[in-house]
């Protein structure tokens, strides 16, 4: 089941055409929820805002048929189910899609300071749901049929490389796995490194081991290994100006303990030109 979120904006839309497509792909049903305030969804009749809470509602219910409509006229076979939600938006996605295989939503919604790169929603469930997070944004009219994943050996790479393999396994997509390194220290030379961390040679070794178990199991995908010197943010963003799809881990290497998502994801969250998910790290490890 894929759970798409929408709230009447055009970046929810374009999550539904995201999602429907996918959702074709991978043979999964979907469900799209649209998230209103508590009050509006249980205010009782005699309350003085009862009128407010109903317009909330209709309104609300309106955005599901219209985000409906889309779903079908793209996909008419699949099947699709509509659901309300009340309380605050990124905690109730949070838990419609505990079951899930994907949680889907746009970049931007209705509400946000025209300024800001992403919406808090967006935001706040990525790295948050138990589930993979997919923040779509308006890429490129003609991406290539590439898929990108971030690579640092952390755990949270293990998960975001089987998720990435599996998804250019389904779209016939090249995959190219990306290490970015760097000097470790700001104007730290390079020269004085211990040759162990600093080399080339190394890296290239680290991104080969940690891609062959799925390289095996997943024949047929055209793997490009990229080591790529920078900053990862920098990199990354770089490769997702022509790929379809961009795969991060929640929390890499550097992780504070505690914070779900780490920074390097969170910028990207902001900064990829192309739709990007979130693989969760299984424990918060
Ligand atoms: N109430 C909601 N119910 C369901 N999905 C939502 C809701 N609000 C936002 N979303 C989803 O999250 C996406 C991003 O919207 P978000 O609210 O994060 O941005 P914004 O409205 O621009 O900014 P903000 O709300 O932070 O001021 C939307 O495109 C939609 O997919
Ligand atoms: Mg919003």
């Amino acid at each position: 089941m894929i759970v798409i979120g929408v709230d009447g904006s055009r970046a929810g839309l374009r999550a539904v055409n995201w999602a429907m497509r996918e959702a074709d792909m991978r043979g999964a049903g979907v469900r799209i929820v649209n998230a209103v305030p508590t009050w509006a969804y249980k205010a009782p009749e005699d309350a003085p805002y009862a009128y407010a809470g109903r317009l909330v509602r209709e309104s609300a219910t309106s955005v599901l048929a219209d985000a409906l409509r889309r779903a079908h006229s793209q996909m008419p076979r699949i099947e699709v189910e509509t659901e309300l939600l009340w309380g605050d938006p990124r905690l109730s996605l949070i838990r419609a899609s505990k079951d899930a295989e994907l949680l889907v939503v746009g970049s931007h919604g209705l509400d946000g300071f025209r300024g800001l790169l992403l919406g808090s929603v967006a935001l706040g469930v990525s790295g948050q749901a138990t589930c993979p997070v997919v923040v779509v944004r308006e890429g490129r009219a003609q991406p290539r049929n590439e898929v990108v994943v971030g690579v640092d050996g952390s755990p949270g790479c293990a998960a975001a490389i089987e998720f990435a393999f599996a998804e250019a396994d389904l779209r016939g997509a090249e995959l190219h796995a990306v290490h970015a390194w760097g000097e470790p220290v700001a104007g730290f030379r390079s020269e004085v490194m211990p040759a162990a961390i600093d080399k080339a040679g190394a890296r290239r070794l680290l991104l080969a081991e940690v891609v062959t178990g799925q390289r095996e199991r997943y024949p047929d995908v055209k793997l490009v290994e990229r080591i790529e010197r920078g900053h990862p943010v920098d990199v990354l963003r770089r490769a997702s100006t022509r790929a379809g799809l961009l795969v991060v881990g929640s929390r890499g290497r550097g992780g504070v303990a505690g914070m779900l998502l780490g920074s390097v994801s969170h910028s990207l969250l902001h900064h990829a030109v192309c739709p990007i998910v979130v693989i969760p790290v299984a424990g918060g490890a």
